[in-house]
């Protein structure tokens, strides 16, 4: 696992697309699994600005961690919507290029399923990874397995009140959602986690210091050979302060 230190947000963007672009380059095919959310933001803006000639030679097939159930289809929080005008478009990409989940689907059992053989047949080449106050990663919520395929999960209170800043009200913040399993994400070759702001220090202690548990879902990281967290000062806060006793798991490079 590595940990490098950003200065703030935007060097937290600037870094994560070069080291996707590194991860990228010489590639003529590329799977690459994104987020939703603020934290990749600024990782889309960057890629946009200083490596949208890559996007153009690469065959990118893009992966979506999760998607709202019950949100009309088309609308523009629902992450497809968000996925398409933050990272796929600007990019140049074709629509057809971003996948997601069928939330719409009148089993969303089964979309869930279908969409967990779609993730694992393409085998996805690096996954960026955001994490919630709460230690959740994709939509996996404490207490859920740490080896669950994709499935249908509940939002926490916490997770829909996070969440309700992209809603007009907290009570249209949909209750449930498919999200990719801890399992499916730990599938992908290189995990790159961004976090950003104080509110994620105790989220990223707890799953770079903590012990692995599902108490924690992002502790499940500490179980992949292929880790690269970019966080900013003030995410990285906790771990900076615990200074030796972080390093022989977490190798800091600044
Ligand atoms: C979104 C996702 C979530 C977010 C997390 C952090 O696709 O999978 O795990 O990464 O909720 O959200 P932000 O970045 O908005 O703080």
């Amino acid at each position: 696992m590595e940990l490098i230190v950003a200065d703030d947000p935007s060097a937290v963007g600037r870094m994560a697309a070069d080291e996707i672009a590194k991860h990228m380059s010489g590639r003529r095919e590329f799977r690459l699994g994104v987020a939703t959310g603020s934290s990749p933001l600024a990782t889309y803006v960057s890629l946009a600005e200083n490596h949208r000639t890559l996007f153009d030679t690469v065959d990118i097939n893009a992966f979506a961690l999760d998607e709202y159930i019950g949100l009309p289809q088309g609308s523009p929080a629902t992450y497809r919507q968000t996925l398409l005008q933050t990272f796929a478009r600007p990019l140049g990409l074709p629509d057809e290029a971003l996948h997601t989940p069928d939330a719409w689907a009148p089993d969303p059992h089964a979309a869930a399923r279908r969409y967990d053989e779609l993730v694992r047949d393409a085998a996805v080449d690096l996954q960026l990874l955001g994490i919630g106050v709460n230690g959740h990663i994709g939509f996996n919520e404490p207490f859920s397995s740490l080896s669950s395929r994709t499935h249908v999960a509940e939002l926490t209170e916490q997770t829909r009140r996070d969440n309700s800043r992209f809603f007009p009200s907290l009570s249209e913040v949909p209750t449930h959602c498919i999200t990719q399993g801890v399992g499916t994400i730990l599938n992908a070759a290189t995990l790159l986690l961004v976090a950003h702001g104080a509110a994620k220090a105790d989220a990223l202690a707890d799953a770079i210091l903590g012990p692995v548990t599902w108490a924690c879902p992002a502790s499940a990281l500490q179980l992949h050979p292929d880790v690269i967290i970019i966080a900013d000062i003030q995410a990285a806060m906790k771990l900076i302060n615990a200074g030796p006793a972080a390093t022989p798991r977490q190798p800091a490079r600044t």
